[in-house]
């Protein structure tokens, strides 16, 4: 397959550690995506992984299904969607690119919290860095909604400690006194069909919602062919044999573009 993405959009990535790209969907895939997401949203058994209610704090941050393309087909469609493979492909520069996991990530409206600043990488039981998020928005993003900001570069800081979401450290301590304390963030509003990709090293956050409506958005986790297992626990690889510091592959982490 042709390259998706321009050698520009590649060298912005590889330079800023996000990418924002526009009309990356049409409007009938994302209005389709919308309603295959509200469906998964509202299944309530399966394999798929929903935080409640109950979870207070961190539902008031997200309310987040993990593997909804483990229960729903016409979620799998789209968190294995060509296109987007490919250009996660791209980005990462590697011979191969696997799904590691898709996330539906709502903010809900009235009483949410922002999304704190932090990492993905020290979250996932990965050795290597390399895997990268796909974030797309239902609808139009904006400040207003929780749209997504990122601090340039940021990539390069290397894996700090996990932040927790729903009680935050600030994750700008771990890098006192460094270029990365007081660099300034980039705020990246969307168009419905838009998206961003975040290195999971790249310091992020996203706004509160404060709209009347849910923020929806899917994320899809990208790792490249050949990264290996760390052994630690998560909710992804649970339950299955997968070995410490051997590549983690299968059916549950399918090769969807290849160099
Ligand atoms: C959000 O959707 O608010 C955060 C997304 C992310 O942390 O990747
Ligand atoms: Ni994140």
């Amino acid at each position: 397959m042709a390259n998706v993405l321009t050698q520009e959009q590649i060298d912005f990535y590889r330079q800023n550690g996000f990418l924002h790209v526009e009309n990356a969907l049409t409007e009938d895939e994302v209005d389709e995506l919308a309603s295959y997401m509200d469906e998964a949203m509202e299944e309530t058994d399966g394999k798929s992984v929903h935080n409640s209610r109950n979870n207070g704090s961190y539902y008031r941050v997200l309310n987040q299904k993990v593997n909804t393309w483990r229960d729903h087909a016409g979620m799998g469609r789209y968190a294995t969607h060509p296109r987007i493979s490919r250009m996660a492909l791209e980005l990462s520069g590697a011979n191969g690119i696997r799904l590691f996991h898709d996330h539906a990530l709502w903010k809900m409206p009235q009483d949410s919290k922002p999304t704190p600043w932090h990492q993905d990488f020290p979250y996932w039981p990965m050795n290597e860095s390399g895997a990268l998020s796909a974030w797309i928005p239902m609808h139009d993003v904006d400040e207003h909604n929780g749209c997504m900001m990122f601090v340039p570069g940021s990539h390069k800081a290397g894996k700090l400690t996990g932040i927790n979401l729903a009680e935050p450290e600030n994750i700008f301590d771990f890098v006192k006194g460094t270029e990365f304390e007081t660099r300034k963030p980039v705020i990246v509003p969307l168009k419905k069909g838009s998206l961003t990709f975040h290195n999971g090293l790249t310091f992020h956050a996203a706004g509160s919602n404060m709209s009347d409506a849910p923020r929806r958005v899917l994320a899809i986790i990208f790792m490249p062919d050949g990264t290996t297992y760390n052994g630690k626990p998560h909710l992804c690889t649970n339950g299955q044999n997968f070995v410490e510091n051997e590549p983690l592959h299968g059916g549950l982490f399918p090769l969807l573009a290849k160099a």
